[in-house]
């Protein structure tokens, strides 16, 4: 199977985490997000030993909430002595009620608003990874009124190209998020930094996009990035203690996709790194990275019940489901693939072509087009895999469909984490 955590048991019935997919979606029910708690503690490892032992004391992970954000999972995040980034007040207040440490948590986003500023600020959060000038001062103006020295770091835009999806190519010149380097801007805004009372600069963050399977497009940003430390050490005097290289590393969807060794990456990188800072006398930084995919992708799963299978006379045939665009809307968003199967009968052969549609009004609103499956009868399960990233975190009630719960698996158990939404919760905003 895709991912070693996925098997099929003496039924037929895939297995996830070594638990019956088809047992776990009788008992609460379809559609269903699981969660393989186990996987994300390794996923999570791969980072935190490897930085730890290739990098500076300090160095680690954080983990990109963006991907998925909930409370429970910030309890395995603490265990696993993670930091987290957030990108707004609900990720902020999702990860401090389930108790992780302020200190630990790091600020991102392109348009923080002043409440969010404020309620961070007070939250007593590590650090802010502010994008711009105007937020620059927004922080700046509320901790010399609060009579502290916020640590911040500044999100710089390299400008190049890690060849992956459009949409999730954030590093680009002119994307909307940082302040870039090559415009001369990026340099102009550390001279405004070191004259801004109320903050403290830590260092500089860049991120050049997501879904990427080789080492060279961070080693490329690692370039800029030493080369950027170097002419503010000329320029200004300062010598640069954190260097954040966003996130990035790339999953499996399916089979054709390469596999990525990220232990190894990392260590490419950081042996990279220690040569190009002593090439320019630099002291080599903390280093931090912002995994979210890679650590939480391959450890969910979705299953679903099939409805309807119709076949459109010489053209093509659906398979419609009980979930769709509204719980993963990344077909829809960007033609995302994925690997789905019929969990029921995970061992009959695949050879229904067929396009595995949801229930959203949108001709678009598929999950999958042309895929393989067991032909399915209503009322079987079926599962599509890796959708632990973007999926529950970028979920919608697009046609009110009511979000669907989240079952995190560990040592056999299977502990309910998100309860299903109930049309009580959809209207309890409606006046
Ligand atoms: C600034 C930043 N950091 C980290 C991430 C996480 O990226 P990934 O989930 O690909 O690891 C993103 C994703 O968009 C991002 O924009």
């Amino acid at each position: 199977m895709l991912h070693s955590n996925i098997s099929v048991n003496e039924q037929g019935h895939l297995t996830f985490a070594g638990q019956d997919t088809v047992e776990l979606a009788e008992r609460f029910g379809t559609a269903l997000y699981l969660l393989d708690e186990d996987r994300v503690r390794e996923n999570c490892r791969k980072y935190t030993e490897t930085m730890k032992r290739c990098f500076p004391e300090g160095s680690g992970p954080l983990y990109a909430s963006k991907a998925l954000c909930f409370k429970r999972l910030y309890k395995t995040l603490m265990e696993e002595d993670m930091s987290v980034d957030v990108v707004s007040g609900g990720e902020l207040r999702t990860a401090l009620a389930a108790g992780f440490p302020a200190e630990r948590i790091y600020f991102h986003g392109n348009n923080k608003t002043v409440e969010e500023i404020h309620y961070a600020m007070d939250s007593g959060i590590g650090y802010f990874i502010v994008d711009n000038y105007d937020e620059l001062h927004e922080i700046s103006y509320y901790a010399r009124e609060k009579g502290v020295k916020q640590k911040i770091l500044l999100r710089l835009t390299v400008g190049i190209d890690p060849h992956t999806f459009e949409a999730v190519n954030t590093g680009k010149i002119d994307c909307q998020f940082g302040t870039a380097v090559e415009t001369g801007q990026a340099i102009e805004l550390v001279g405004d930094v070191l004259r801004t009372g109320g903050v403290e600069l830590d260092g500089f963050h860049c991120h050049i996009g997501s879904q990427i399977f080789e080492w060279t497009p961070f080693r490329d940003a690692a370039v800029i990035m030493l080369d950027f430390m170097s002419e503010v050490y000329e320029e200004f005097g300062y010598k640069t203690r954190v260097l954040n290289m966003g996130g990035g590393f790339g999953v499996r969807y399916t089979e054709e996709d390469p596999h990525v060794d990220i232990p190894d990456s990392i260590e490419r990188l950081a042996e990279f790194m220690r040569d190009e800072c002593a090439k320019r006398s630099l002291t080599m930084p903390i280093v931090l990275m912002e995994p979210g995919r890679s650590i939480v992708a391959d450890a969910g799963m979705t299953i679903y019940t099939a409805g309807g299978v119709k076949t459109i006379k010489d053209h093509k045939s659906y398979v419609a489901v009980d979930g769709g665009m509204a719980d993963n809307p990344r077909y829809a968003l960007y033609q995302s693939p994925y690997t789905a199967i019929n969990a029921q009968r995970a061992n009959d052969p695949a050879d229904f072509l067929c396009t595995l549609a949801g229930r959203c009004c949108e001709s678009g609103a598929l999950i999958q087009e042309n895929i393989m499956l067991a032909r399915p009868n209503r009322g079987e399960k079926i599962a599509v895999f890796v959708t632990g990233a973007y999926n529950y975190s970028m979920a919608s009630n697009y046609n009110r469909f009511c979000r669907p719960p989240l079952v995190m698996l560990h040592g056999g158990e299977a502990e309910l984490a998100i309860r299903r939404e109930t049309f009580e919760d959809m209207i309890a905003c409606d006046l």
